[in-house]
């Protein structure tokens, strides 16, 4: 499927999802969005994709924000939408079901640490910068950054980068747990690629209950996410995967995972 403001491909069982738009820092217009919509549910759908991994063209930005040219002059009503559509693709991103990595290696902002954030890996560049400067715009983040922002990093840290729209250096973002693994900028690609590759090779079944486990539970009181993530180690037991990993510890030998 050919993409105007993407480009995918794939190794193995890794499909890279590259935004494409770098001369306007890959900003996030509605075509973009909707074809990342497409993109996403293709790799979802798509037995042989294990790994998702999403980044940005250009060394710049991974993405520079919702499309401010196009924002510019929505009604009210459009701007729902907008939001509305940035924030069911987030949700499908974090959903899809199978691990999905951010490679970031410049910019992040507004949109673009929205997307970075519905991702469940964030791999960042030392270079990369990270913010939600949608407050000097006059906005409020629109595709779900106040909440996951809140969910990652904590009332204070949500507040301080919303309130003040300040853009923050990665070791920073580190800090705060916004990003997973930090590399040096000529690292990135050999770091995304090792962790994408491990994932890979995982047993894809458990990946989607620890994806499920994880991401339900931080929604539910304590019992109920125990409680799911007991049915979920339950139902593990009923794939091919778990008698062959456990079989392959016993056995002495590396693993084979089928998804199944
Ligand atoms: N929406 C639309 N276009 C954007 C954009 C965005 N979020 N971010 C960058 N661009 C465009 C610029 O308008 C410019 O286009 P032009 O060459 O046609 O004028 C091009 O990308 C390059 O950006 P530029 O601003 O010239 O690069 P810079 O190195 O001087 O600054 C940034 C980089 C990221 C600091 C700056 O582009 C910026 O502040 N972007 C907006 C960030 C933002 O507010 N995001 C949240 C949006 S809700």
């Amino acid at each position: 499927m050919a993409y105007r403001n993407l480009e995918t491909s794939n190794r193995g069982a890794v499909r890279t999802i590259v935004v494409n738009r770098p001369d306007k820092l890959n900003a996030l217009n509605r075509e973009t969005l909707n074809e990342l919509t497409l993109a996403f549910a293709q790799a979802a759908q798509d037995d042989a994709v294990r790994v998702v991994v999403l980044t940005g063209a250009g060394e710049k930005a991974f993405v520079a924000g919702a499309d401010i040219a196009e924002m510019h002059g929505y009604a009210p009503v459009q701007a729902q939408a907008f939001s509305r559509t940035g924030q069911r693709l987030m949700s499908s991103i974090e959903r899809l079901g199978k691990p999905v990595i951010a490679r970031i290696q410049g910019f992040a902002l507004g949109g673009g640490m929205e997307l970075a954030m519905a991702c469940h890996l964030r791999v960042a560049s030392e270079k990369a910068k990270f913010g939600q400067p949608e407050i000097n715009l006059g906005l409020i983040p629109g595709f779900g950054g106040t909440q996951r922002l809140l969910r990652l990093a904590g009332r204070g840290a949500a507040l301080e980068l919303c309130l003040t729209g300040a853009v923050i250096h990665a070791q920073r973002a580190f800090e705060l747990g916004l990003v997973t693994r930090l590399v040096a900028a000529e690292a990135l690609d050999e770091a995304v690629n090792a962790l994408a590759d491990q994932l890979a090779a995982a047993a894809p079944l458990a990946a989607a209950g620890i994806l499920d486990a994880v991401l339900q539970g931080g929604e539910t009181a304590l019992d109920q996410g125990l409680e799911f993530e007991t049915q979920g180690f339950a139902l593990a037991f009923s794939t091919d995967d778990m008698r062959e990993g456990t079989a392959a510890f016993l056995e002495k030998r590396k693993a084979e995972f089928k998804g199944c």
